[in-house]
């Protein structure tokens, strides 16, 4: 059915395919490789992400945040995934080998989430990749994928994806995937490496998710998002 005919969705799909990864619903299975790589992360994580304390690397602590995470996907307040990146191959190699813990689906690489703001139309897409898999595209690919994804939950209007002036490395993305500055405004600092100054980036085709055209490649969608 053409995206338009589709009604919106109250929750999103448990599973999402994002290029190299697939964008699987976090469940309790995945908190002991998230605390493992939230420890192995945490200097890189640390400047951006006020809850990157070594505390955060307890797989005690993440079975909370799952069961945190699984309280806001019933109530339709958030959506948060595991990034997981595709085996290339089929794995032959004994997973001891490889440290992929037996995922079936790949290795994990980092968390996105869609947060629902109750106060307007927007959902927010917030992402953190494991310190040894950046630069590999992947972020922007998780971020690619559920755009659209939230553009088709039940009242919302815009994307957004919000982050300090400072941080250059997530800015790159929603200016790679063609989302616009849309404003920078004062923020209490959170964490260590922010300056209290936020950039909002607004996804907000106006056709809604219909009017997305995500089948055109990056370069397709900035010319797109800066000739408006
Ligand atoms: C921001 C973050 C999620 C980026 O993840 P990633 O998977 O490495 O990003 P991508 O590989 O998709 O990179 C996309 C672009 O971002 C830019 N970028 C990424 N890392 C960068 C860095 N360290 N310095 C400068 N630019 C960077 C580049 O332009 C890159 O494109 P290129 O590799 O073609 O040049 C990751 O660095 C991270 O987890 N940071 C800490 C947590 C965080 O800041 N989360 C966001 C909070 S708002």
């Amino acid at each position: 059915m053409p995206a338009s005919l589709a009604r919106p969705s109250a929750t999103p799909p448990e599973r999402v395919a994002a290029g190299p990864l697939v964008l699987r619903r976090v469940e309790a299975g995945d908190a002991a490789v998230i605390a493992a790589a939230v420890g192995a992360s945490l200097e890189h994580l640390r400047p951006w992400m006020a809850w990157a304390t070594p505390e955060a690397s307890d797989v005690r602590i993440q079975l909370l945040r799952v069961a945190e995470a699984d309280e806001l996907w019933e109530t339709g307040a958030g959506f948060i995934y595991v990034m997981i990146a595709r085996h290339s191959a089929p794995a032959r190699t004994p997973v001891a080998a490889t440290g992929r813990g037996g995922d079936p689906d790949g290795e994990f690489v980092g968390t996105i989430g869609m947060h629902r703001r109750a106060a307007d139309d927007a959902v927010e897409i917030g992402y953190w990749i494991a310190s040894a898999k950046t630069r590999r595209g992947y972020a922007t690919a998780a971020a690619r994928a559920l755009t659209p994804v939230a553009l088709d939950l039940s009242g919302t209007r815009r994307v957004e994806i919000h982050c300090d002036v400072a941080n250059t490395a997530s800015a790159a993305i929603p200016r790679k995937l063609g989302y616009r500055l849309d404003r920078v405004e004062a923020h209490e600092r959170e964490a260590p490496g922010e300056r209290g100054r936020r950039m909002i980036w607004v996804w907000d085709p106006p056709g809604g998710a219909a009017g997305a055209e995500w089948s055109t490649g990056p370069t397709g969608r900035a010319a797109r998002a800066s000739a408006r």
